[in-house]
């Protein structure tokens, strides 16, 4: 069996949603201390639906993967969704991921948390 499936390298290969969206109204940034690579999402929120969802991810290809089928995942659905994202859903989406990747899914599920976090939080400071 291939190490990746094929969705993995398609995603990888043509990443969805890459980019920065300059007036997102949620943003998140995290990273993984161990293998050093770091994610960065951007939420563009209107009437609690995600309108659109950027990321930079500066790491390895499994994360690439996981961040485009996160935004893939999260695009124009509610927040009450959004916020039910975890990195198995991500992981299955993808058909799998080498135990040893599994990581990279959940640095995709924690950017996103992340910049629904500051979403919130700049609400509350409106
Ligand atoms: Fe760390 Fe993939 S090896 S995010």
């Amino acid at each position: 069996m291939a190490l990746y499936s094929e969705k993995v390298m398609d995603h990888f290969r043509n990443p969805r949603n890459v980019g920065v969206i300059e007036d997102a109204n949620g943003v998140g940034e995290v990273g993984n201390a161990k293998c050093g690579d770091i994610m960065k999402m951007y939420l563009k929120i209107k009437d609690d639906v995600v309108e659109d969802v950027k990321f930079e991810t500066f790491g390895c290809g499994s994360a690439i993967a996981s961040s485009s089928m996160a935004t893939e995942m999260i695009k124009g659905q509610p927040l009450s969704e959004v916020r039910k994202l975890t990195n198995k859903a991500v992981t299955e989406a993808l058909d799998g991921l080498p135990a040893h990747k599994l990581h990279c899914s959940v640095l995709a599920e924690e950017a996103i948390q992340a910049a629904l976090a500051d979403y919130e939080k700049r609400k509350t400071e409106d």
